[in-house]
């Protein structure tokens, strides 16, 4: 309720998001008024839409030189440059907020603003770009770690880095599928160097805590004496990456650097050497920006936690998502 709200120049109050690097994201100090509002700085900070409260009171009516009346618009997006204000109270209300924002647009004609109801979030946020918008996906997030910006950031800081290390060469980028999809497609468009991709997949064998790992798909580049770059998305305990570098040095390549996106380094048991790391993150379960959980999650366009009372049942409520039968019990192989 604009109406209430003292109107004043302290801008920069209720600015909400950190810019920093992973897991400063946290939930802002922010009180608000109403519960609706809260929930749709809950659907901004999803999608890693940056967001501030209240930050400006537009005066609409003077009475010799003071203000007798002005208009606070609930939120403004500094990316979108827009003022929304949430429209979910009684149509009395609304009436009002309406003549106000008639007052609003022939005062302030520079000004963009867009009044909201429930409905209206989604689509708006889709029209930008901001997607999936579904509602089953916003319920699974527990947080938004780090968001589309900060990752584009980072990504273009590593490119430049490989860059500059590479210089006069042309690395060979060895990804492992498929959870690096995401981040090698942006990567090697942020190096400017003559370069070649190549893939390999690896499954560990399951119920073996040995690390043991098998190649599903080999490299189709021959390594020798080339200068290899390993793009990983997450080095957890390590061993996926330890065997793999294991193989890569056998090939006698000219040299081989690691490139991790993620590193969760609280989970360690191998120490591998990471020669670029975008982000480190807490001991937590980390979906997005092409890591799953159960095949599910990978095309967040962010890195977010999932609520653990999800993590057991939420994939499979999610329309068109089919869950996997059961492999039948026994007939599991396992390695030597
Ligand atoms: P490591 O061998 O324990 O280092 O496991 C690395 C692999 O496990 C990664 O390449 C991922 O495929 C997977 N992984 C580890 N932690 C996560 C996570 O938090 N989310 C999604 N996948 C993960
Ligand atoms: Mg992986």
């Amino acid at each position: 309720m604009a109406e209430q709200r003292p109107s004043g120049g302290d801008e920069q109050k209720n600015e909400a998001r950190a810019e920093s690097g992973a897991g400063s994201v946290s939930a802002p100090a922010v009180r608000f008024a109403h519960e609706s509002e809260a929930e749709f700085a809950r659907i901004l900070d999803f999608y890693g839409v940056t967001w501030k409260y209240e930050p400006r009171s537009f005066p609409l009516r003077w009475e010799e030189e003071r203000v007798a009346e002005a208009f606070t618009p609930d939120f403004y997006l500094p990316d979108l440059d827009l003022y929304v204000e949430l429209t979910t109270l009684k149509q009395g209300l609304v009436t009002d907020k309406h003549r106000k924002l008639r007052l609003l647009k022939e005062i302030y004609p520079d000004v963009r603003i867009k009044f909201l109801n429930k409905r209206d979030y989604l689509r708006l946020l889709a029209k930008y770009g901001y997607g999936p918008p579904s509602a089953e996906a916003i319920q699974a997030i527990d947080r938004v770690l780090i968001t589309e910006a900060q990752l584009q950031r980072r990504v273009s800081e590593l490119g430049a880095q490989v860059t500059k290390d590479y210089k006069g060469r042309a690395p060979l980028l060895v990804g492992v599928l498929r959870g690096v999809a995401c981040f090698m497609a942006d990567l090697m468009r942020r190096v400017s160097l003559p370069l070649a991709v190549d893939f390999m997949a690896i499954s560990s064998y399951e119920g073996d805590k040995s690390g043991a790992v098998r190649i599903l798909k080999d490299l189709d580049e021959n390594v020798e004496e080339r200068d290899i770059l390993v793009v990983e998305d997450i080095v957890d305990t390590g061993m996926t990456l330890n065997t793999l570098l294991n193989y890569l040095h056998a090939r006698r390549p000219a040299s081989v650097r690691v490139c991790a996106l993620l590193d969760k380094r609280a989970r360690r048991l191998v120490d591998v050497p990471l020669d670029y790391v975008g982000f480190e993150v807490p001991d937590e379960f980390v979906v997005g920006y092409g890591l799953d959980y159960r095949q599910v999650y990978r095309n967040l366009p962010f890195i977010a936690t999932l609520r653990k009372d999800w993590m057991e049942d939420g994939p499979w409520q999610m329309p068109g998502i089919v869950r996997p039968k059961k492999a039948p019990r026994g007939k599991k192989k396992r390695p030597k």
